[in-house]
């Protein structure tokens, strides 16, 4: 039986995920709460590997390729990162998950919903995280946060990739209202940092 609480950030790049992610595990630690911080696509030896394949080649990679890289990559910290922690009543805040392939794959690289949905069935069965906190954020501002940053795969995509990207996270926030919470990151860190707090109080009791 899982016990513990599965959170994951999303956002565009440059959102301030990692920033709100280290605030927030040392918040839930600093109430005494057992954390394992991670991240996707990575949290394991191999999926790391996968994660230097998908972000750092310059060759090309087809889409359907790289949702199943990703998914592959998630099997692997799902079996032997998350369930584990959970199982074991700790929290798994963790930089990114299932919602970024649907954003990036799906809607920056046009992959349709029902194949990633296919292979989320599969991996996933019916996981899903408690609680998803969307950093968003027009994508000039988060350019401008991120400066002259080397840039990955997916940060070297053109403008309009990151506004589908950005507008896929925005619908599917509309449909699990419930799960997703979306935090306007156009404000100061210390702003989010307290509606960040606000929501990990109210999952954690
Ligand atoms: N609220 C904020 N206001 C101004 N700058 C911020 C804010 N939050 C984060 N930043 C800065 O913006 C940059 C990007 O933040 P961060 O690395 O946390 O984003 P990210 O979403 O993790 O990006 P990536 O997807 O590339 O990992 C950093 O230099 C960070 O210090
Ligand atoms: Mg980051």
């Amino acid at each position: 039986m899982t016990t513990g609480l599965f959170i994951t950030f999303e956002g565009i790049d440059g959102a301030g995920k990692s920033t709100q992610l280290d605030y927030a595990v040392n918040y839930l630690r600093s109430k005494e709460k057992k954390v394992i911080q991670t991240r996707e696509p990575g949290g394991t030896p191999i999926s790391e590997k996968v994660r230097n394949m998908i972000l750092e080649t310059n060759s090309p990679l087809d889409s359907e390729t790289e949702v199943l890289l990703m998914f592959a990559a998630r099997k692997e910290h799902i079996a032997r990162v998350i369930r584990p922690a959970l199982d074991s009543g700790s929290i798994v805040v963790c930089d990114r998950f299932t919602d970024a392939t649907f954003a990036y794959q799906g809607g920056g690289s046009g992959v349709s919903s029902s194949r990633i949905e296919t292979v989320e069935a599969w991996v996933q069965g019916d996981f899903q995280p408690d609680l998803t906190l969307f950093f968003d954020l027009p994508i000039k501002i988060a350019q401008r946060r991120m400066g002259q940053r080397k840039k990955d795969r997916f940060e070297s995509e053109a403008l309009d990739f990151h506004e589908r990207v950005r507008h896929a996270y925005l619908e599917r926030a509309k449909k699990s209202p419930e799960r997703i919470k979306v935090i306007d990151s156009s404000q100061t860190k210390g702003q989010i940092r307290e509606l960040v707090q606000a929501e990990l109080d109210r999952v954690c009791t």
